[in-house]
Parts: C-alpha cells; sequence; structure tokens
C-alpha cells in the first residue's frame, strides 16, 4: 500500500482500473507494448507526447517506465479518474493534466505546448459518433508536429464480416463470464466502489452528471480510420497491431 496525506491509495486505484480495463481488454498490454515500440522508432526516445482521453493515465504510465526522457501531458473530461492521474503522477514533473472536453472546439488552447510528438489514446474514441470524431481528427493534425504520429487503439467493426464478429464477441464473453465469477470486477462494479471512497465519491457523482452510465459513440473500420486520418492532413495512415477485436492505427504527419 502506498498511501498519501489525503490516505487514499492512488497506486491501488491505479491497479484496479487496470484489472477493470483487461477485463475487456486481454490484450492490452500487448497493444500499449507495441504502440511505444512504434512511438520509439518513428520520434525516438525522448518524446512530448499528448495521452488522449487518458482516464488515469495508463499509457503515461507505460510511457515513463519504457521511456524515462519522455514527457507528458494528459487531457481528459471525467474528475475522478483524472483525481486517480494526478495523484498517482503526484510530484513527477514529466507529467501534467489538462480537463478538457474533446468535443469543444477550442480544447487545444488549454494545452501547455501548441504542437506534440506523439498523440496516443486507447479505448476511449468510440464514445465520440463518427462527426465529432471528424472534427478531432482534424484538430489533432494541427497538433502534431510535421513527422510527429498520431495512434488511436480502440474496437474497430468490420461491418463485412458479421458471423467472425459474432464467433469473436461470443469467445471474448465466455472467457469474461468466467472471469466474473472467479471475481474479476467490470465497469459498474469499479464505479460502485469508487462511490464509496470518500475522495472519490465527489469526483464520481460529477463524473455521473458529466456522462451518465457510457458515452456511446460509434466503433468504424480500420479503413475509415485510415482514410479519414489522411483527409485530416496525415501523410500514411495504417494498422500496425490487431487482435480479433481491436486494432492500432498509427497515422505519420
Ligand atoms: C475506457 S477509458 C480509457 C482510458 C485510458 N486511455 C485507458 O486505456 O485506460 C475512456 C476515457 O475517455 C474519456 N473521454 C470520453 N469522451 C471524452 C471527451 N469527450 N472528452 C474528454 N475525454 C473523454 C473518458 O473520460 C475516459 O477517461
Amino acid at each position: 500500500m502506498t498511501e498519501t496525506a489525503t490516505g487514499t491509495d492512488w497506486h491501488g486505484w491505479q491497479e484496479s482500473w487496470d484489472r477493470q480495463q483487461e477485463w475487456y481488454l486481454p490484450d492490452r498490454e500487448e497493444r500499449f507494448r507495441v504502440m511505444l515500440d512504434m512511438v520509439e522508432a518513428t520520434v525516438g526516445p525522448e518524446p512530448r507526447v499528448l495521452d488522449l482521453a487518458c482516464g488515469t493515465g495508463s499509457i503515461t504510465d507505460r510511457l515513463l517506465r519504457r521511456l524515462p526522457g519522455a514527457t507528458s501531458t494528459g487531457v481528459d473530461l471525467d474528475p475522478a479518474l483524472l483525481a486517480i492521474a494526478r495523484g498517482y503522477f503526484a510530484g513527477d514533473d514529466r507529467v501534467s493534466f489538462v480537463t478538457a472536453d474533446l468535443k469543444d472546439p477550442g480544447w487545444t488552447e488549454l494545452l501547455p505546448y501548441d504542437a506534440y510528438d506523439a498523440v496516443l489514446t486507447a479505448t476511449a474514441l468510440h464514445w465520440l459518433h463518427s462527426e465529432p470524431l471528424t472534427a478531432l481528427y482534424g484538430r489533432l493534425a494541427g497538433l502534431v508536429r510535421d513527422g510527429g504520429v498520431f495512434m488511436n487503439a480502440d474496437r474497430m467493426k468490420d461491418a463485412t464480416t458479421p458471423r467472425i464478429n459474432e464467433a469473436e464477441r461470443a469467445h471474448r464473453h465466455a472467457a469474461m463470464d468466467r472471469a466474473k465469477e472467479a471475481g474479476a470486477l467490470d465497469w459498474a462494479r469499479w464505479w460502485d466502489l469508487a462511490a464509496q471512497d470518500p475522495v472519490l465519491a465527489g469526483p464520481t457523482a460529477e463524473r455521473f452528471r458529466i456522462y451518465g452510465e457510457h458515452a456511446d459513440g460509434d466503433t468504424p473500420s480500420v479503413e475509415w480510420h485510415a482514410r479519414t486520418l489522411r483527409e485530416a492532413g496525415f501523410g500514411e495512415a495504417r494498422a500496425v497491431w490487431s487482435s480479433p477485436a481491436d486494432s492500432l492505427i498509427l497515422a505519420l504527419k
């Protein structure tokens, strides 16, 4: 346990967030590893990174372990996840956090820098519908420096393969059911625990006022993401990793 002056175990919350996300995404760590391989490959070992829709800062955590000379700005709208992120990274001057809504046209003005070597995001942009996501990609093209990268790891559906999709979904859900029986926390139960924590209760109530249970957008295909990123101003874009359910898109400016 690593309790702070508030008595809150930020490392414990960070860990339990990771376990909860892994329940949905068994390949999550492999996805992060490939993402960071490609950061190193394209922009080198000391990048200035924007962790987009950072949640508790899971990407930033892997980034700094792997590339200690990196710096990171985390941006998100969820006050409870940002409280965990701020508590967990307290005292690390390589990291800062910004509260912003990615659907707000002016959100980039809140950032401490006007250009980044890499913008990285995971399991987040499916919260946005295609129209605001297209607008966001346009803004990101203005934020990534020439030669820099954007990467998005998320569920990306191929509507042309419904039987494959259904077989994959049924198999994944059967494993999730088994893990739940063995005690794994799902999204709803994780948030119930956060609401019972004396420090997180207030920000948790606030995040439910902002989002409701969950904001559901679209899960467009890999081809849609690659085409939209090229149209937004990136020079090259393609998947650099895929699992049966998820893909990691890389766009090079
Ligand atoms: C499932 S979490 C993933 C967090 C983190 N990237 C990870 O992999 O653990 C999705 C995140 O997207 C953020 N998000 C969704 N819509 C957003 C918006 N419009 N503006 C800012 N953040 C948003 C949520 O607040 C949440 O932290």
